[in-house]
């Protein structure tokens, strides 16, 4: 069995080939380097003793993607490429409806082709835009805010679409809370571009001295203390999450009758305030973060966390690191990689 992982040496995508080197799962990792550096498999050949088989090529090229599923023996494909600035997304629409729904109409009609009918998209909490209710379940009305979050919906349409037409198809969509931390090695990690939209990469980098303080974006939320609260959740968790939701092509891959769509949360079910999150950054890793408080950031919500209990029934999953972890991990990823990946 081998594993084709698009957006191969992406963020949360090489946490996830760790893993399914480490469980000696065959992988093909496909990325264009738009927006991360080949030199992520070293670090992953340093984890794991294995150096991953590496496609440079870009998803919107279908001959590309043949070419792929005619030279490799692959039966799962675990979707990760795309952009996923929100900000971006609302200046740039098209590049976006290019990159994430072209790109993903590309890769599942290449799949077709190949007959490979099992894939795992990288989905998110941004599709359930203002909580109908909390925790979301995935029975939550999905409306989403930006184009961003509608190319995610879109092409958990396309997926469902597909497994109405066809019921060779097994398609999961697992829609990520708010991914932080790195594998503990210190070895990978997140390595944003320029100053970053995300709260821990802000952190950490006003930890390590190269931002002077973090902006909290509003304190009049309706929240434990004013600022806004998010399921923050480990990065190793989620690509375990992966790694379980592939077990349930298990039973597919003797017959020709798929398991239909299905979509997923994966948070932890917990959430946290930005305010929480900065003292227990600084109580874990003992480093004092300033930050002022501003503006509420347009287009943000109060609140959002998971119930995530379909992933326990349906894939065995949990998370199983706290906010200690994320944030010793995060920091120790940061203080040995101040530059990211450059060197
Ligand atoms: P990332 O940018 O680190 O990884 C995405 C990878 O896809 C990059 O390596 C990039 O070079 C590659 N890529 C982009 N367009 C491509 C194309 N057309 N062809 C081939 N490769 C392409 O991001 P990440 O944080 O690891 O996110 C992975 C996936 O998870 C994305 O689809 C993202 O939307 C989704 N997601 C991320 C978060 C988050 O907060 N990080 C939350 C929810 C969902
Ligand atoms: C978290 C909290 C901010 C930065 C985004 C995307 C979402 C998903 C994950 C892909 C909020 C506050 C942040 C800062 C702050 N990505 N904050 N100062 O907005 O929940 O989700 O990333 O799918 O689609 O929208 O995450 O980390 O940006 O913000 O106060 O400098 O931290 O206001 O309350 P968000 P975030």
């Amino acid at each position: 069995m081998t594993v084709l992982i698009t957006g191969g040496t992406g963020y949360i995508a090489s946490h996830t080939a760790v893993i399914l080197l480490q469980q000696n799962i065959d992988i093909v990792l496909l990325d264009n380097l738009l927006n991360s550096k080949a030199i992520v498999l070293d670090k992953i050949e340093l984890i794991t003793g294995k150096r991953p088989t590496f496609v440079e090529a870009d998803i919107r090229d279908e001959d590309s993607l043949d070419k792929v599923f005619a030279q490799y023996n692959i039966n799962s494909v675990i979707h990760f490429a795309g952009l996923k600035a929100v900000g971006e997304s609302v200046e740039n629409p098209l590049s976006y409806y290019d990159n994430n729904v072209v790109g993903s109409l590309r890769l599942l009609s290449a799949m077709d082709k190949a007959n490979v009918n099992n894939l795992i998209f990288s989905s998110s909490a941004t599709v359930y835009g203002d909580p109908e209710r909390l925790p979301l379940d995935e029975s939550c009305a999905l409306r989403t805010t930006n184009p961003y979050g509608a190319n995610k919906l879109q092409v958990e349409q396309m997926m469902s679409d597909l497994c109405n037409s066809n019921d060779k198809w097994s398609m999961v969509a697992l829609r990520y809370f708010n991914p932080v931390g790195a594998h503990e090695s210190g070895l990978i990690g997140e390595d944003p571009n320029g100053i970053p939209n995300n709260l821990l990469p802000y952190v950490t980098q006003v930890a390590s001295g190269l931002r002077e303080k973090l902006s909290v974006f509003g304190d009049d939320y309706d929240t434990v203390d004013g600022s806004g609260v998010r399921d923050y959740i480990h990065v190793v968790d989620l690509a375990e999450g992966h790694v379980k939701a592939l077990g349930l092509f298990d039973s597919v891959n003797s017959s020709n009758e798929g398991i239909g769509f299905e979509a997923i949360n994966l948070g932890t079910g917990n959430g946290y305030s930005v305010l929480e999150m900065v003292k227990s950054f600084e109580e874990i890793n003992g480093i004092e973060i300033p930050y002022q408080i501003c503006p509420r950031r347009a287009g943000d919500i109060d609140s959002c966390y998971a119930d995530a209990s379909k992933a326990f029934t349906t894939i065995g999953w949990k998370a199983e690191r706290g906010l200690d972890e994320m944030m010793r991990d995060a920091w120790n990823w940061q203080s040995k990689n101040p530059q990211g990946y450059e060197e």
